[in-house]
């Protein structure tokens, strides 16, 4: 009966500990560590159509703000509560000269000064003391960017090689619904950025598992390898193909929320055409917005059965045939670091977290973080698709 009492080692649920979230990874708020590495950089909140003269309800990096375009065209993004008593500017009317709280109609312009008080004394005597919370934006490849962080640390808006040295034809054009799914994805933007250098899922999850979801080079396993570089990590896939030469492929991780990675389909050879940014929308949401170079007559692949959309898939397809939706929500809302158990290849996933943490600890020792450029230098990319000989 003894041995019966001992403590066995079966491995079963029973008693084990609960898991718990490296918050240090995956907190965005103002004042929290990686918060305040992800506000030195610019961020798309917002397709440039989105916004407009009916104020948009933008959640970014756990900020309640709204978006509108005033009537000389300067698109503006204020925080949601009026600086007077606090109800929502979502409810708000745009006019030539900014938006006007729905309650008492205080007037705010793009950078959030008041200028009108219609219920006041003289529409307002001490206004020009009242200032509406309000965040620097600009519009580029079709998205609004927002930069939310210090003002004396704010970097110029990065442009991207890719996205600038267009062929004759290519157009560039905004996506904010790279999933396919639904846009605001139940989960931390980490569970994303670890999934930029896990290309060993690829042949797993998007091609035994779930069928062929991208081309079928995509589907044989391969070879990898990851480097360092000057702004994140590069991850090296190579697969051998049948005519005994080399598909080379580079997915790249960009600090601390940017992946650039080529077609899925391998439909042409050369750079990628594509740029992603993860969207913290706060600790447990994110979204994608993407800037794609479109050339005629090409479009980026990716299968679903029977060729659906993914909102028009039935519940049985989605278990069926999961995604990377499904992979990353599964993990549910924060993943559990304390119950993984990461392995060889792995690697890559743990190389990126741990750049991460260095630049939010560069941050926080008062240094600028990898990346931030002042000088409006030309961002470069290495990802794309190539083809080398055996
Ligand atoms: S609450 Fe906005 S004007 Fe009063
Ligand atoms: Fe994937």
């Amino acid at each position: 009966m003894n041995e019966i009492r001992r403590k066995l080692d079966t491995g079963t649920a029973y008693g084990r500990p609960h898991g718990v979230t490296n918050r240090a990874l995956t907190e965005t708020g103002a004042g929290t560590r990686m918060g305040e590495l992800l506000r030195r950089y610019w961020h798309p909140v917002a397709l440039a159509s989105d916004a407009a003269a009916v104020p948009k309800r933008i959640r970014a990096l756990s900020e309640d703000l709204v978006l509108f375009r005033d009537g000389a065209g300067r698109p503006g993004l204020v925080h949601a509560r009026c600086a007077h008593r606090g109800t929502t500017l979502y409810h708000g009317k745009v006019e030539e000269r900014g938006i006007r709280c729905c309650y008492h109609g205080w007037l705010f312009e793009v950078e959030g000064r008041c200028l009108d008080q219609p219920c006041e004394p003289g529409g307002g005597l001490h206004k020009d003391r009242i200032r509406q919370p309000w965040y620097p934006v600009e519009e580029r490849y079709g998205l609004v960017f927002a930069y939310m962080g210090p003002p004396e640390r704010q970097p110029v808006l990065p442009r991207w090689d890719i996205m600038e040295q267009l062929e004759p034809g290519d157009e560039i054009v905004a996506d904010d619904n790279m999933m396919s799914g639904d846009k605001v994805i139940p989960c931390s933007w980490t569970h994303h950025l670890d999934n930029i250098p896990d290309h060993y899922h690829v042949p797993i999850l998007h091609g035994a598992i779930s069928g062929i979801q991208f081309g079928e080079l995509l589907g044989r396993m391969p070879a990898i390898t990851w480097e360092h570089t000057a702004k994140g990590l590069n991850t090296i896939a190579r697969r051998k193909l049948d005519d005994g030469k080399i598909l080379l492929r580079i997915d790249e991780g960009i600090l601390p929320n940017i992946r650039v990675i080529p077609d899925p389909g391998v439909s042409r050879y050369g750079q990628s055409e594509s740029i992603s940014w993860l969207l913290p929308v706060d600790d447990t949401h994110y979204m994608l917005y993407a800037a794609l170079r479109k050339s005629p007559g090409w479009s980026r692949t990716k299968t679903k059965p029977g060729g659906k959309l993914w909102v028009e898939m039935t519940e049985a397809e989605h278990r069926r045939h999961p995604d990377d939706f499904e992979a990353q929500a599964g993990q549910g809302p924060l993943t559990l670091h304390s119950d993984e158990h990461l392995a060889t290849t792995d690697t890559g996933v743990a190389m990126l977290r741990r750049m991460l943490l260095q630049q939010a600890d560069a941050v926080a020792e008062g240094r600028d973080p990898l990346g931030v450029g002042f000088d409006g230098e030309m961002m470069t990319t290495d990802a794309g698709n190539f083809l080398l000989e055996g």
